[in-house]
């Protein structure tokens, strides 16, 4: 029998550096931070760990501005940090993915810094997007694109001899230059930057905003507002175009010759079997529908790409049967594996996102300041720990996102001069932004920082509910979010509810979601989560394995907002 390649069912949690765990005391999280909490993932159960940038970066957005790929920030550590972190996760069965950011640079990349330095028609220049203005004087930009965090896509250079020059696109912040995908260098460099990290061992690869390397010809200006997550009906001219298949045809075969080597070239070997080393590509492309995100992970694509429209459908049991539906079928149609996700450094936490009225076609929100309208906190850790129950026992493979497993809600009171993120002054204050899903991780519920670092600092302040959640807190109590997520974890694996396959279940109610996988000894299991008004009974003889609250009884049956896993005679 061919062995199921590991990351078909992969469970892999997202790790955001600077605030995981700080072991210098600065406030920011860094690699060895990182390292000494390892521990914290295998007691979880994950498979895997995925970093996000800790890349050598002026930090404008937190370390996705990459002026040095091959080497690490000092604020993270050292190369030689890395190499600790990732020998160690191996050791422990922790798989390790890094970010790849190859949709820009940072404007401090040396590649920047000479296309700047150089005449408008020099090879300098050409590997990223510059071009003349329109108007008389070139004074406006070359198209209406826009940034995704807001403001002009474009920014006007003042040429070396000290004239108003030609624009350049970024497609984010102004220190975040798009590069020119039609050019060989730069496909030549990241390929480089791929083989770097696959040579020091790292098992695979998040391609950040890999929806957008590739432009139109002759950037034409949009038609439609362009948001981030695109409908092919926008045919925006930035995002999802044909092109972008082939950079991952051939990103594919690199990732191919390394699954082939087996054993690690370095970082440790781990305890797998040298067939059982694929090393896997994940695209983060905001791209709709499920079809057109399907071609991302043909076969000789991707292998994975997260699944950002079951992060964003309410909580309202026929539009997830939709999703999750559309999700299986487009995976399906290519033979990739589904993703799940719900959480992750751009997005409110669900604990929150789910505190709010959930009504069909819901626009998520874009952050949250102390003047909003504040979440129901309850509601939303209850339909949130529902709704985790519910997305692992799907088929596939699933991210977690620091922090989710603690329940943590989004901090939504930041005061608005600590902010960071881009969003909030490029939107001139009027999108909050990702600020309160990256606030720093609670460790311990009574030292300072919440045992984030040694000292008191944090890059940002820990909201007061944080501490009553911290790790320490839920160890071991029965029913907290903690012990729910471990449960969960472990039920998952033993049987093998990631290589399922998924059969919807009438549970008597459009309100209900409800549906049976297969388990590894064939049994079948029941997930069934009660989105309507009123208690929903189990069928006879189910035998309850998991439930997101503790109040399930066979007396009660299933309450709002509750999902479990039971167990089932199979003829049911
Ligand atoms: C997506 C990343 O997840 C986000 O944090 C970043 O700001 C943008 N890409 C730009 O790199």
């Amino acid at each position: 029998m061919t062995q199921r390649a590991w990351w078909r069912d992969a469970v892999i949690y997202q790790v955001y550096p600077r605030s995981w765990a700080d072991a210098d005391g600065d406030g920011i999280g860094d690699l060895p931070g990182v390292t000494a909490r390892l521990g914290h993932l295998t007691w979880l159960g994950v498979d895997a760990l995925w970093l996000s940038p800790f890349y050598t970066s002026p930090q404008r957005d937190a370390g996705y501005d990459v002026s040095d790929y091959r080497d690490v920030d000092p604020r993270f550590g050292t190369l030689a940090d890395f190499d600790t972190l990732l020998a160690r996760a191996h050791e422990l069965g922790l798989r390790v993915i890094v970010d790849l950011v190859p949709n820009h640079t940072s404007s401090d990349h040396p590649w920047f810094q000479e296309a700047v330095n150089s005449a408008p028609d020099s090879p300098e220049r050409s590997r990223y997007l510059f071009r003349d203005g329109r108007g008389p004087n070139g004074d406006e930009p070359p198209n209406n694109w826009t940034s995704t965090f807001g403001g002009p896509g474009w920014t006007r250079i003042t040429e070396p001899d000290g004239r108003p020059g030609q624009w350049y696109l970024h497609l984010f912040d102004v220190s975040q230059p798009d590069l020119d995908w039609t050019n060989p260098d730069v496909r030549d460099e990241l390929e480089s930057v791929l083989r770097f990290w696959l040579d020091r061992g790292v098992d695979g690869f998040r391609i950040d905003v890999a929806h957008g390397l590739v432009k139109t010809d002759g950037l034409p200006d949009a038609h439609a507002p362009h948001g981030f997550l695109t409908d092919p009906t926008d045919q925006s001219p930035m995002w999802d175009q044909p092109g972008v298949h082939d950079v991952y045809r051939r990103w594919r075969q690199v990732t191919e010759e390394y699954s082939r080597l087996g054993e690690d070239p370095g970082g440790g070997a781990g305890p797998w079997a040298a067939n059982d080393r694929d090393r896997i590509l994940c695209a983060e492309a905001w791209v709709k529908p499920a079809g057109a995100l399907a071609r991302y992970v043909r076969g000789d694509e991707l292998h994975q790409s997260f699944n950002f429209e079951f992060l964003m459908t309410p909580w309202l049991a026929q539009d997830l049967r939709n999703t999750i539906t559309e999700t299986l079928t487009a995976a399906e149609d290519v033979g990739a594996p589904q993703t799940w996700v719900l959480s992750n450094h751009d997005v409110v936490r669900h604990a929150t996102r789910l505190g709010y009225a959930q009504t069909p076609g819901l626009k998520q929100p874009r952050g949250i300041g102390a003047g909003d309208p504040q979440p129901d906190a309850a509601l939303g850790l209850r339909r949130a720990r529902a709704a985790t129950t519910v997305m692992l026992a799907l088929p596939g493979s699933a991210y977690l996102y620091q922090g989710e497993e603690l329940g943590l809600p989004e901090a939504t009171r930041l005061p608005d001069d600590v902010r960071q993120d881009p969003t909030w002054e490029r939107s001139n204050h009027t999108e909050h932004g990702r600020d309160g899903c990256r606030v720093p991780m609670p460790w311990e519920g009574s030292t300072p920082s919440l045992g984030f670092g040694p000292g008191p600092k944090a890059w940002l302040p820990q909201p007061p509910e944080y501490g009553a959640l911290a790790v320490d807190r839920q160890r071991g109590v029965q029913g907290s979010t903690l012990e729910l997520y471990r449960e969960l974890l472990s039920l998952r694996r033993e049987l093998r509810l990631g290589a399922g396959s998924l059969t919807w279940y009438d549970a008597g109610s459009d309100d209900v979601l409800a549906f049976t996988t297969s388990a590894a000894d064939g049994s079948a299991v029941l997930v069934l989560a009660n989105l309507g008004s009123s208690p929903v009974r189990l069928p006879n003889g189910a035998r309850v394995l998991a439930a997101s609250s503790p109040d399930v009884t066979a007396e009660q049956g299933v309450p709002i907002d509750t999902a479990v896993w039971a167990e089932i005679d199979h003829r049911d």
